[in-house]
């Protein structure tokens, strides 16, 4: 079964080019940031330390995205995965490969959403309008924007490493960044 791996930049555009994703590749989507949002929302244990990290632009820590995803995966053990929003640094990816070696499952394909940091900055303040994320102020944004080349681009240079990247424009409309991303996953699924 493929896993694939979405990423980029806070706002590139990989929870709206993942819901496309999964209904045309039928696979189950899963979103750190989401699960997290979820915790926070419940008002559980999670939530409270995630809220605390998310609203100031910080990483939760590499073991609680783990344990996230370890359920996640329990969950639909037979369904290949679009995970969105992790792997987000090098510990993480390594954990995730080992832990599908574990399952014979094959390593994931990476899809690399690249937006200019203008066109980010944008689409998160004007989605800020209205979202009612807290990390979506622009202390905030440019704080996720730091952390994202500091911490999960070295992720993204570890799958490129074994050739199982591809870097996606992601300007454009939703439909013409789909049509880029399905031309890649075509091949591949
Ligand atoms: P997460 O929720 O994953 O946030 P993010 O990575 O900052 O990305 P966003 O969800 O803001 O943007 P997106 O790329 O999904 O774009 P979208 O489609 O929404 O994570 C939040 C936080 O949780 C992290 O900062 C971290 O603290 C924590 N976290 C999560 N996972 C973690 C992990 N693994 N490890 C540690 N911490 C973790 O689009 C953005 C906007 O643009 C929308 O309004 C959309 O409508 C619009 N748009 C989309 N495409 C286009 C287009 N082509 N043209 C014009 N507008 C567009
Ligand atoms: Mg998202």
């Amino acid at each position: 079964m493929l896993n694939i791996i979405i990423c980029g930049a806070p706002g590139c555009g990989k929870g709206t080019q993942s819901e496309l994703i999964v209904e045309k590749y039928n696979l189950k989507h899963i979103s750190t940031g989401e699960l997290l949002r979820k915790e926070i929302e419940n008002q559980t244990e999670i939530g409270f330390i995630a809220d605390r990290l998310i609203s100031k632009g910080n990483f939760v820590p590499d073991a609680m995205a783990i344990g996230m995803i370890i359920n996640a995966i329990e969950d639909s053990p037979n369904k290949g995965l679009l995970l969105d929003g992790f792997p987000r640094t090098l510990e993480q990816a390594i954990a995730f490969e080992t832990i599908l070696k574990e399952r014979n499952s094959k390593s994931s394909v990476l899809i690399n959403l690249e937006v200019t940091q203008h066109e980010l900055l944008n689409r998160l303040l004007d989605r800020g309008k209205t979202s009612g994320r807290s990390d979506d102020v622009l202390d905030t944004i440019q704080k996720r924007l730091r952390i994202y080349h500091l911490k999960t681009e070295p992720m993204i240079r570890y799958y490129e490493s074994f050739d199982n990247s591809y870097t996606i424009n992601g300007m454009g409309t939703v439909n013409e960044v789909f049509s880029r991303i399905s031309e890649v996953l075509d091949k591949r699924l």
